[in-house]
């Protein structure tokens, strides 16, 4: 990891000679020439949007300018492309890289509408050494055809859309959304209860009332978990691994054959290692001397939330505590889940965890 980020900034001091040879456009910038130069040229391709401009600086935020491709959708028409995404379960590619197999990896990847980070995250699953094997599954709660154009345009393993049904996007004014009878956040138990709205007698652990836009991560999360563990045609008789990221991280190159070595260690070393992590928000570890290290411990929210991985069978455990993980109140997945290892599981969550990660948060970096 020290040498892949060395390589990186020793590349940006050549970027101008690489600019004059490769730019797509002249009014290239520093900025977008020293991004360029840090990604291969094959993988160019996942930063240029379909009217064939570079989308460096189009923001982290796909809604933020919508006029250059997408045709506005109303609700009703996103609902009915969702629909048709999650029946007809397309896996593309896989005509070339045959159908998955349980020693292969499924991957999914939580998407919201960060488009930017989306390219990035791509570029660096492009790069990872073993990923002609895996099946790449985007989950996503924001329907955006930039979005698809994007993933559609993925050639390097077999790759899956599926859309969670229930998002804001399509429930604007209605449950999971904000409805019309939904007690203001602020308001006392006592007002609630005179104003009868939804759930008067239930604020949280502050006193406060529900936020819709809080509950989507964590209600996403839950369902597409059942979604490929128990529906998929293609994922539902799987019994390998299925390894958890989200929009906004990065990996390592060497994921696939880190997550290969734990999945055999734990074999002998820790067979009630239940989840395995993919590394924790750790920033100064000397990656030489801890490169191939890994730790056993508790499972904790807060650490190892980023590329986890686990396997049907600790899914089934976990289904079983359902109520549990769905009644905590979180407005992320991860203190549900450890709400489940405390109060539910016979045994609580344990993993073993890189100690030099291979999974990286962007804003973090
Ligand atoms: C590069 O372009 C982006 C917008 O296209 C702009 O925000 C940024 O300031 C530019 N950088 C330089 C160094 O000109
Ligand atoms: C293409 O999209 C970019 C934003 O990604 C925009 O800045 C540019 O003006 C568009 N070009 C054309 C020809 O529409
Ligand atoms: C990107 O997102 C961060 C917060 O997530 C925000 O502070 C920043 O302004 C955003 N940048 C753009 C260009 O939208
Ligand atoms: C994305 O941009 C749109 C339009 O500028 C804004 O309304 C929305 O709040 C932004 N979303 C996020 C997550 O930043
Ligand atoms: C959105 O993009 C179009 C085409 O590039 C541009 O003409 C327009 O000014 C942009 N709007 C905003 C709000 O940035
Ligand atoms: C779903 O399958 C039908 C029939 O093969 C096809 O016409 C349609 O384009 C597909 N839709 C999506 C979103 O994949
Ligand atoms: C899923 O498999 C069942 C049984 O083989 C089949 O009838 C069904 O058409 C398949 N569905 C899809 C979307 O492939
Ligand atoms: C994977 O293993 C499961 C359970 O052992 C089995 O039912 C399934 O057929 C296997 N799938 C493949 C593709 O071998």
């Amino acid at each position: 990891m020290s040498f892949w980020l060395m390589c990186h900034i020793l590349s940006t001091t050549t970027f101008t000679k690489q600019t004059q040879r490769d730019a797509p456009e002249e009014n290239l910038n520093l900025t977008n020439a020293i991004i360029l130069s840090m990604v291969p040229q094959a993988y160019h391709k996942y930063l240029i949007s379909k009217n064939k401009s570079l989308a460096l600086n189009a923001g982290n935020n796909s809604s933020s300018n919508k006029s250059y491709s997408q045709k506005l959708l109303n609700t009703k028409e996103i609902q009915q492309r969702i629909e048709e995404y999650n029946l007809n379960q397309t896996v593309r590619n896989e005509d070339i890289f045959g159908p998955l197999q349980n020693d292969s990896l499924v991957i999914i990847v939580q998407v919201h509408n960060r488009l930017m980070y989306l390219r990035h995250i791509i570029i660096s699953l492009a790069q990872a050494e073993g990923i002609e094997n895996s099946l790449l599954v985007f989950s996503h709660d924001y329907y955006d055809e930039d979005i698809n154009d994007l993933v559609q345009n993925i050639d390097f393993c077999k790759v899956m859309q599926i859309f969670y049904p229930y998002s804001i996007q399509t429930h604007l004014n209605q449950f999971p959304g904000e409805s019309p009878n939904d007690c203001p956040r602020n308001i006392n138990i006592k007002e609630a209860i005179d104003k009868k709205c939804i759930n008067a007698l239930h604020p949280d652990s502050y006193g406060h009332y529900r936020e819709a836009k809080f509950t989507q991560t964590k209600h996403h999360w839950w369902w597409k978990a059942n979604r490929v563990f128990d529906e998929l045609n293609a994922t539902k008789n799987y019994a390998g691994l299925i390894v958890f990221f989200e929009e906004d991280h990065f990996v390592a190159p060497d994921f696939i054959h880190m997550l290969r070595l734990m999945e055999h260690a734990r074999q002998s070393y820790c067979p009630n290692c239940n989840i395995l992590s993919l590394g924790s928000y750790i920033k100064t570890v000397d990656f030489a001397a801890n490169s191939k290290k890994a730790e056993i411990t508790q499972w904790v929210s807060s650490k190892h939330n980023m590329g986890i991985a686990f396997n049907r069978f600790v899914w089934e455990e976990l289904k079983s505590c359902a109520k549990t993980f769905c009644t905590y109140d979180d407005y992320n997945w991860d203190w549900s889940l450890s709400a489940v290892s405390n109060k539910c599981l016979s045994h609580e969550l344990n993993t073993m965890v890189l100690r030099a990660p291979r999974v990286f948060h962007i804003g973090e970096w």
